[in-house]
Protein backbone atom coordinates (compact mmCIF):
# COMPACT_ATOMS: atom_id res chain seq x y z
CA UNK A 1 0.00 0.00 0.00
CA UNK A 2 2.26 2.86 -1.08
CA UNK A 3 1.61 6.10 0.49
CA UNK A 4 0.05 7.85 -2.87
CA UNK A 5 -2.91 5.81 -1.81
CA UNK A 6 -3.86 7.97 0.68
CA UNK A 7 -2.81 11.10 -0.82
CA UNK A 8 -5.89 13.94 -0.03
CA UNK A 9 -6.46 17.12 1.80
CA UNK A 10 -3.39 17.25 3.64
CA UNK A 11 -0.78 16.93 0.98
CA UNK A 12 -2.69 19.40 -1.04
CA UNK A 13 -2.57 22.02 1.72
CA UNK A 14 1.28 21.55 2.39
CA UNK A 15 2.05 21.96 -0.82
CA UNK A 16 -0.24 25.10 -1.52
CA UNK A 17 1.46 26.59 1.57
CA UNK A 18 5.21 26.24 -0.60
CA UNK A 19 3.94 27.60 -3.60
CA UNK A 20 1.73 30.57 -1.84
CA UNK A 21 5.46 31.46 -0.12
CA UNK A 22 6.73 31.00 -3.47
CA UNK A 23 9.90 29.38 -2.15
CA UNK A 24 11.01 26.23 -3.62
CA UNK A 25 14.88 25.99 -1.94
CA UNK A 26 15.31 24.27 1.34
CA UNK A 27 17.96 27.23 2.59
CA UNK A 28 17.92 31.08 2.58
CA UNK A 29 14.97 32.89 1.37
CA UNK A 30 13.85 33.56 5.28
CA UNK A 31 12.07 37.26 4.17
CA UNK A 32 9.28 35.47 1.83
CA UNK A 33 9.00 32.30 3.49
CA UNK A 34 6.25 33.29 5.86
CA UNK A 35 8.11 31.02 8.46
CA UNK A 36 7.85 28.02 6.31
CA UNK A 37 10.91 25.67 5.86
CA UNK A 38 9.30 22.45 5.08
CA UNK A 39 12.29 20.44 4.78
CA UNK A 40 13.45 21.32 7.75
CA UNK A 41 10.25 20.51 10.05
CA UNK A 42 10.13 16.81 7.86
CA UNK A 43 13.60 16.34 8.80
CA UNK A 44 12.94 17.19 12.60
CA UNK A 45 9.37 15.50 12.46
CA UNK A 46 10.96 12.26 10.71
CA UNK A 47 14.11 12.24 13.82
CA UNK A 48 11.20 12.58 16.39
CA UNK A 49 9.42 9.81 15.10
CA UNK A 50 12.30 7.36 14.58
CA UNK A 51 13.44 8.18 17.73
CA UNK A 52 17.10 9.66 16.87
CA UNK A 53 18.67 12.85 17.31
CA UNK A 54 19.18 13.80 13.62
CA UNK A 55 17.98 13.43 10.05
CA UNK A 56 19.24 14.54 7.24
CA UNK A 57 16.72 15.21 3.80
CA UNK A 58 18.09 14.41 0.62
CA UNK A 59 16.61 13.05 -2.87
CA UNK A 60 16.16 9.15 -3.14
CA UNK A 61 17.13 6.47 -0.81
CA UNK A 62 20.16 6.13 -3.14
CA UNK A 63 21.82 9.17 -2.57
CA UNK A 64 20.59 8.40 1.27
CA UNK A 65 23.05 5.90 0.91
CA UNK A 66 25.73 7.58 -1.07
CA UNK A 67 25.07 10.10 1.80
CA UNK A 68 25.70 7.98 4.60
CA UNK A 69 28.84 5.97 3.32
CA UNK A 70 30.71 9.73 2.33
CA UNK A 71 30.41 11.00 5.41
CA UNK A 72 31.63 7.87 6.65
CA UNK A 73 34.82 8.16 4.65
CA UNK A 74 34.13 5.33 2.12
CA UNK A 75 36.24 5.27 -0.49
CA UNK A 76 38.38 3.90 -3.36
CA UNK A 77 39.51 -0.01 -2.43
CA UNK A 78 37.11 -0.13 0.62
CA UNK A 79 35.33 -3.20 0.97
CA UNK A 80 31.42 -2.76 2.00
CA UNK A 81 29.59 -5.88 3.10
CA UNK A 82 25.92 -5.82 2.12
CA UNK A 83 23.41 -8.90 1.49
CA UNK A 84 22.77 -10.64 -2.32
CA UNK A 85 19.46 -9.86 -1.82
CA UNK A 86 18.93 -6.27 -2.31
CA UNK A 87 17.84 -3.26 -4.40
CA UNK A 88 20.37 -3.01 -6.90
CA UNK A 89 21.29 0.85 -5.62
CA UNK A 90 22.91 -1.09 -2.15
CA UNK A 91 25.50 -1.37 -4.33
CA UNK A 92 25.57 1.44 -7.03
CA UNK A 93 26.19 3.53 -3.90
CA UNK A 94 29.22 1.14 -2.66
CA UNK A 95 31.20 1.18 -6.12
CA UNK A 96 29.49 4.94 -6.74
CA UNK A 97 32.29 5.79 -4.09
CA UNK A 98 34.92 3.59 -5.56
CA UNK A 99 34.29 1.03 -3.02
CA UNK A 100 34.03 -3.02 -3.28
CA UNK A 101 30.93 -4.35 -2.24
CA UNK A 102 30.89 -8.04 -0.76
CA UNK A 103 28.08 -10.15 -0.56
CA UNK A 104 26.50 -12.15 2.39
CA UNK A 105 23.71 -15.20 1.69
CA UNK A 106 20.48 -14.20 3.08
CA UNK A 107 18.38 -16.63 5.65
CA UNK A 108 15.57 -17.18 6.44
CA UNK A 109 14.45 -13.65 7.52
CA UNK A 110 15.75 -13.14 3.72
CA UNK A 111 17.59 -10.44 5.03
CA UNK A 112 21.78 -10.48 5.75
CA UNK A 113 22.93 -13.64 7.44
CA UNK A 114 25.06 -12.72 10.21
CA UNK A 115 26.82 -16.35 10.35
CA UNK A 116 28.21 -15.39 6.69
CA UNK A 117 28.85 -11.76 7.64
CA UNK A 118 31.81 -12.97 9.91
CA UNK A 119 33.12 -15.25 7.22
CA UNK A 120 33.19 -11.83 5.08
CA UNK A 121 34.90 -9.73 7.27
CA UNK A 122 38.40 -9.01 6.16
CA UNK A 123 40.65 -6.20 7.39
CA UNK A 124 39.85 -3.66 4.37
CA UNK A 125 35.68 -4.07 5.80
CA UNK A 126 34.77 -0.46 6.33
CA UNK A 127 31.41 -0.59 6.50
CA UNK A 128 28.31 -3.25 6.80
CA UNK A 129 24.70 -2.17 5.51
CA UNK A 130 21.99 -4.98 6.42
CA UNK A 131 18.82 -3.94 4.24
CA UNK A 132 15.45 -4.92 6.10
CA UNK A 133 13.92 -5.96 3.13
CA UNK A 134 9.87 -5.85 2.18
CA UNK A 135 9.07 -4.15 5.44
CA UNK A 136 10.70 -6.66 7.96
CA UNK A 137 14.05 -6.65 10.36
CA UNK A 138 16.80 -8.21 9.27
CA UNK A 139 18.90 -9.63 12.29
CA UNK A 140 20.31 -6.23 12.81
CA UNK A 141 20.80 -7.20 17.37
CA UNK A 142 22.97 -9.74 15.55
CA UNK A 143 25.03 -7.83 13.33
CA UNK A 144 25.32 -4.72 15.86
CA UNK A 145 27.08 -7.52 17.93
CA UNK A 146 29.39 -8.24 15.21
CA UNK A 147 29.95 -5.01 13.82
CA UNK A 148 30.96 -3.55 17.05
CA UNK A 149 33.36 -6.23 18.12
CA UNK A 150 35.33 -5.62 14.78
CA UNK A 151 34.85 -1.58 15.01
CA UNK A 152 33.09 -1.49 12.07
CA UNK A 153 29.99 1.34 11.12
CA UNK A 154 27.09 -0.38 10.13
CA UNK A 155 24.52 1.75 7.50
CA UNK A 156 21.00 0.16 8.19
CA UNK A 157 19.20 0.47 4.18
CA UNK A 158 15.77 0.91 5.70
CA UNK A 159 14.42 2.38 2.24
CA UNK A 160 11.54 -0.24 2.21
CA UNK A 161 10.96 -0.36 6.04
CA UNK A 162 9.56 2.88 7.21
CA UNK A 163 7.69 2.80 10.28
CA UNK A 164 8.70 -1.04 10.86
CA UNK A 165 10.35 -1.88 13.98
CA UNK A 166 12.85 -4.56 16.22
CA UNK A 167 11.68 -4.78 20.48
CA UNK A 168 10.22 -1.78 20.30
CA UNK A 169 12.94 0.39 18.47
CA UNK A 170 12.87 1.79 14.89
CA UNK A 171 14.89 0.01 11.88
CA UNK A 172 17.18 2.67 11.31
CA UNK A 173 18.21 3.50 14.57
CA UNK A 174 20.38 0.37 15.67
CA UNK A 175 23.37 1.39 13.34
CA UNK A 176 25.61 4.65 13.26
CA UNK A 177 23.47 5.60 9.94
CA UNK A 178 19.89 4.28 8.73
CA UNK A 179 18.81 5.40 5.54
CA UNK A 180 15.16 5.59 3.69
CA UNK A 181 13.37 5.86 0.33
CA UNK A 182 10.15 8.17 -0.52
CA UNK A 183 10.22 7.32 -4.10
CA UNK A 184 6.79 7.09 -5.95
CA UNK A 185 6.13 3.80 -4.92
CA UNK A 186 7.45 3.54 -1.22
CA UNK A 187 5.44 3.26 2.48
CA UNK A 188 5.19 7.05 2.51
CA UNK A 189 6.43 9.06 -0.92
CA UNK A 190 7.23 12.38 -1.48
CA UNK A 191 7.82 11.49 -5.40
CA UNK A 192 11.44 11.32 -4.88
CA UNK A 193 13.29 11.70 -1.44
CA UNK A 194 15.16 10.04 0.87
CA UNK A 195 15.79 10.46 4.11
CA UNK A 196 19.42 9.34 6.67
CA UNK A 197 19.20 9.22 10.09
CA UNK A 198 21.71 9.51 13.02
CA UNK A 199 22.27 9.84 16.95
CA UNK A 200 26.23 10.92 15.97
CA UNK A 201 26.18 14.76 15.54
CA UNK A 202 29.75 14.68 13.66
CA UNK A 203 28.12 12.52 11.33
CA UNK A 204 25.11 14.66 10.53
CA UNK A 205 27.61 17.58 10.50
CA UNK A 206 29.15 15.38 7.18
CA UNK A 207 26.08 14.55 5.65
CA UNK A 208 24.48 18.05 5.92
CA UNK A 209 27.45 19.19 4.37
CA UNK A 210 28.32 16.50 1.96
CA UNK A 211 24.75 16.86 0.57
CA UNK A 212 24.69 20.54 -0.02
CA UNK A 213 28.42 20.95 -1.97
CA UNK A 214 30.56 21.36 1.55
CA UNK A 215 28.34 24.19 2.75
CA UNK A 216 28.43 24.47 6.55
CA UNK A 217 24.47 25.20 8.24
CA UNK A 218 25.20 24.75 11.77
CA UNK A 219 25.89 28.52 12.37
CA UNK A 220 22.58 29.30 10.26
CA UNK A 221 20.41 26.17 10.15
CA UNK A 222 18.04 27.83 7.57
CA UNK A 223 21.36 29.32 5.52
CA UNK A 224 24.21 28.35 4.24
CA UNK A 225 27.57 29.30 5.92
CA UNK A 226 29.67 30.86 3.62
CA UNK A 227 32.85 29.74 6.35
CA UNK A 228 34.93 27.71 4.02
CA UNK A 229 34.49 23.93 3.35
CA UNK A 230 35.99 21.19 4.95
CA UNK A 231 35.51 18.86 2.01
CA UNK A 232 34.33 18.44 -1.57
CA UNK A 233 30.33 17.26 -1.68
CA UNK A 234 27.65 17.38 -4.51
CA UNK A 235 24.39 18.30 -4.41
CA UNK A 236 21.66 16.23 -3.28
CA UNK A 237 19.49 18.75 -1.58
CA UNK A 238 15.03 17.94 -1.23
CA UNK A 239 12.88 20.60 -2.56
CA UNK A 240 10.20 22.23 -0.30
CA UNK A 241 7.50 20.82 -2.35
CA UNK A 242 9.26 17.28 -1.28
CA UNK A 243 9.54 18.32 1.90
CA UNK A 244 6.02 19.41 2.44
CA UNK A 245 4.39 16.16 1.20
CA UNK A 246 7.08 14.21 3.27
CA UNK A 247 4.78 16.38 6.48
CA UNK A 248 1.51 15.36 5.44
CA UNK A 249 2.34 11.77 4.45
CA UNK A 250 4.89 10.87 7.94
CA UNK A 251 1.29 11.92 10.18
CA UNK A 252 -0.30 8.68 7.80
CA UNK A 253 2.71 6.39 8.27
CA UNK A 254 1.04 4.34 11.41
CA UNK A 255 -2.38 4.63 9.92
CA UNK A 256 -0.66 2.69 6.58
CA UNK A 257 1.42 0.01 8.29
CA UNK A 258 -1.91 -0.72 10.30
CA UNK A 259 -3.65 -1.25 7.06
CA UNK A 260 -1.10 -3.42 5.56
CA UNK A 261 -0.93 -5.82 8.45
CA UNK A 262 -4.79 -6.45 8.47
CA UNK A 263 -4.19 -6.72 4.76
CA UNK A 264 -1.27 -9.03 5.30
CA UNK A 265 -2.81 -11.07 7.79
CA UNK A 266 -5.52 -11.86 5.58
CA UNK A 267 -3.40 -12.94 2.64
CA UNK A 268 -1.50 -14.78 5.29
CA UNK A 269 -4.46 -16.89 6.08
CA UNK A 270 -5.29 -17.52 2.62
CA UNK A 271 -2.14 -18.92 1.09
CA UNK A 272 -1.94 -21.33 4.46
CA UNK A 273 -4.34 -23.60 3.13
CA UNK A 274 -1.58 -24.46 0.06
CA UNK A 275 0.12 -27.72 0.94
CA UNK A 276 4.05 -27.48 1.79
CA UNK A 277 3.36 -23.76 1.70
CA UNK A 278 6.55 -22.22 4.14
CA UNK A 279 6.77 -18.53 5.01
CA UNK A 280 9.72 -16.13 5.62
CA UNK A 281 10.81 -15.92 9.02
CA UNK A 282 9.67 -12.51 10.49
CA UNK A 283 11.70 -11.73 14.39
CA UNK A 284 8.82 -9.33 15.61
CA UNK A 285 6.13 -9.61 14.16
CA UNK A 286 4.21 -6.39 16.01
CA UNK A 287 7.47 -4.50 14.26
CA UNK A 288 6.78 -5.66 10.96
CA UNK A 289 5.61 -3.09 8.48
CA UNK A 290 4.04 -5.44 6.35
CA UNK A 291 5.02 -3.77 2.90
CA UNK A 292 5.18 -7.49 1.42
CA UNK A 293 4.11 -10.88 1.87
CA UNK A 294 6.61 -13.77 1.18
CA UNK A 295 6.17 -17.26 0.93
CA UNK A 296 7.97 -20.20 -0.24
CA UNK A 297 6.55 -23.52 -2.72
CA UNK A 298 8.78 -26.40 -2.62
CA UNK A 299 9.90 -25.58 -6.84
CA UNK A 300 9.73 -23.33 -9.42
CA UNK A 301 6.95 -25.14 -11.16
CA UNK A 302 4.56 -24.97 -7.95
CA UNK A 303 5.51 -21.54 -7.64
CA UNK A 304 4.86 -20.72 -11.44
CA UNK A 305 1.23 -22.22 -10.97
CA UNK A 306 0.33 -20.63 -8.26
CA UNK A 307 1.20 -17.37 -9.41
CA UNK A 308 -0.77 -18.05 -13.27
CA UNK A 309 -3.98 -18.25 -10.50
CA UNK A 310 -2.96 -15.15 -8.87
CA UNK A 311 -2.32 -13.41 -11.78
CA UNK A 312 -5.71 -14.83 -13.46
CA UNK A 313 -7.06 -12.95 -10.31
CA UNK A 314 -5.41 -9.68 -11.40
CA UNK A 315 -2.77 -10.12 -8.13
CA UNK A 316 0.26 -11.68 -9.57
CA UNK A 317 2.96 -12.01 -7.36
CA UNK A 318 6.25 -11.22 -7.72
CA UNK A 319 8.92 -14.12 -8.14
CA UNK A 320 12.61 -12.58 -7.09
CA UNK A 321 14.62 -15.62 -7.57
CA UNK A 322 13.74 -14.25 -11.49
CA UNK A 323 13.36 -10.65 -10.35
CA UNK A 324 16.34 -8.56 -12.37
CA UNK A 325 16.84 -5.99 -10.06
CA UNK A 326 16.62 -7.50 -6.38
CA UNK A 327 18.62 -10.89 -6.70
CA UNK A 328 21.86 -10.96 -7.05
CA UNK A 329 22.79 -14.17 -9.94
CA UNK A 330 20.03 -11.83 -12.33
CA UNK A 331 22.75 -8.30 -11.90
CA UNK A 332 24.39 -9.27 -15.01
CA UNK A 333 25.44 -5.61 -14.69
CA UNK A 334 27.50 -6.30 -12.37
CA UNK A 335 28.44 -9.49 -12.87
CA UNK A 336 29.77 -9.04 -16.21
CA UNK A 337 31.63 -5.40 -14.82
CA UNK A 338 29.58 -3.04 -17.37
CA UNK A 339 29.72 0.53 -16.39
CA UNK A 340 28.93 2.89 -18.58
CA UNK A 341 32.36 3.79 -19.45
CA UNK A 342 35.19 1.30 -19.93
CA UNK A 343 32.76 -1.43 -21.26
C1 LIG B 1 16.50 -1.70 -0.52
C2 LIG B 1 16.50 -0.43 -1.30
N1 LIG B 1 17.53 0.43 -1.15
C3 LIG B 1 17.58 1.60 -1.81
C4 LIG B 1 16.57 1.96 -2.68
C5 LIG B 1 16.71 3.22 -3.47
O1 LIG B 1 15.71 4.15 -3.23
P1 LIG B 1 15.35 5.26 -4.32
O2 LIG B 1 14.48 4.62 -5.34
O3 LIG B 1 14.63 6.31 -3.54
O4 LIG B 1 16.63 5.77 -4.87
C6 LIG B 1 15.48 1.12 -2.87
C7 LIG B 1 14.38 1.48 -3.80
O5 LIG B 1 13.55 0.69 -4.16
C8 LIG B 1 15.43 -0.10 -2.16
O6 LIG B 1 14.42 -0.97 -2.31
Amino acid sequence: MPGFEVFGAEEKQQVLEVLDSGVLFRYEFAAQRKGRWKVLEFERAFADYTGTAYAQAVTSGTAALKVALAALGIGAGDEVITQGFTFVATWEAILDCGAIPVFTEVDLTLNMDPADLEKKITPRTRAIIPVHMMGAQARIEEIMAIANQHGIPVIEDTAQAAGAHLHGRHLGSFGAIGTFSFDSVKTITTGEGGMCITNDQRLWQRMSEYHDHGHDHVPNPGGRGGEGRSFIGFNYRMMEIQGAIGLAQLGKLDGIVAAQKRNKQFFQEAVSVLPEVEFREILDRDGDSSTFFTFFLPDKERAAAVNQVLLDHGAGAIRWSENGWYYYPNWEQLLQGKSYCHN
